[in-house]
């Protein structure tokens, strides 16, 4: 299968199940494709933002860690408390040759994450949240988890963020007061050498600590 053929092959899976079938068959080429066929920048450009936010001691999820290329360049950065996070035992297991997370854990976003409140500092989630991945609804978990006054930075595509729900999850969110935009990045070109048509966007919120007090009784 052709290298873009492999990607609509992905985003065609009909449900979450295809969908770690079809990562855990691409895991051990995934790295290859990506750098070769791709120069996927995604990682790069999302851990720029991370470090001018997040101390070097915190303890992080890389929320669709996939084979770990995110946690590569944070490990080079100088971050040690890593857990790895992924739909696909396949990626995970690529992950886990890459030798910088502490942990590793299959659970689906979008769904209850079986982490307990505010565990942890930082959150980074690269090229997961988007259509037919994790759903904008995954920011309810991830908020939960996250300790009050944390980052969760993630990588969207403008067009998903303007059509498929993030904008007016992003904005719910923000009203309820459980978290504000700290920054959102220039659009730029991810897979500059296989798909120059796609953008994304870096986006960075903080946590906060108080509920909002309307829904807070409930
Ligand atoms: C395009 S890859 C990105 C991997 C890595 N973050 C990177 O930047 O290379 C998307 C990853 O998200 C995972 N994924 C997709 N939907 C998911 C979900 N709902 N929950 C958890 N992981 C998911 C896939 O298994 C895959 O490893």
């Amino acid at each position: 299968m052709e290298r873009h053929e492999r990607v609509q092959w992905i985003y065609s899976s009909r449900d979450n199940k295809e969908l770690a079938e079809r990562y855990d068959l691409w895991s051990r080429d995934y790295d290859t494709d990506l750098d070769e066929g791709f120069g996927w920048l995604g990682p790069q450009r999302a851990v720029e933002y991370f470090i001018k936010y997040v101390p070097k001691d915190a303890r992080i999820l890389d929320a669709g860690a996939g084979t770990g290329l995110v946690g590569e360049l944070l490990a080079k950065q100088g971050y040690t408390n890593l857990i790895a996070m992924d739909l696909s035992k396949g990626m995970l297991e690529e992950a886990r040759k890459k030798k910088v997370y502490r942990e590793f854990h299959q659970m689906v976003l979008g769904e209850k994450l079986d982490y307990a409140t505010d565990s942890f500092d930082a959150i980074i989630s690269v090229g997961v949240l988007t259509v037919g991945h994790a759903p904008a609804s995954s920011f309810d978990e991830l908020i939960r988890i996250t300790r009050p006054g944390g980052y969760i930075i993630f990588s969207l595509r403008p067009d998903v963020y303007r059509e498929s729900g993030f904008r007016e999850k992003q904005d719910n969110v923000e009203a309820a007061g459980k978290w504000k935009l700290v920054e959102a990045s220039e659009e730029f070109q991810p897979l500059p050498k296989g798909e120059p048509d796609v953008y994304h966007q870096i986006w960075v919120y903080q946590t906060l600590g108080k509920r909002n007090p309307d829904t807070a009784a409930s």
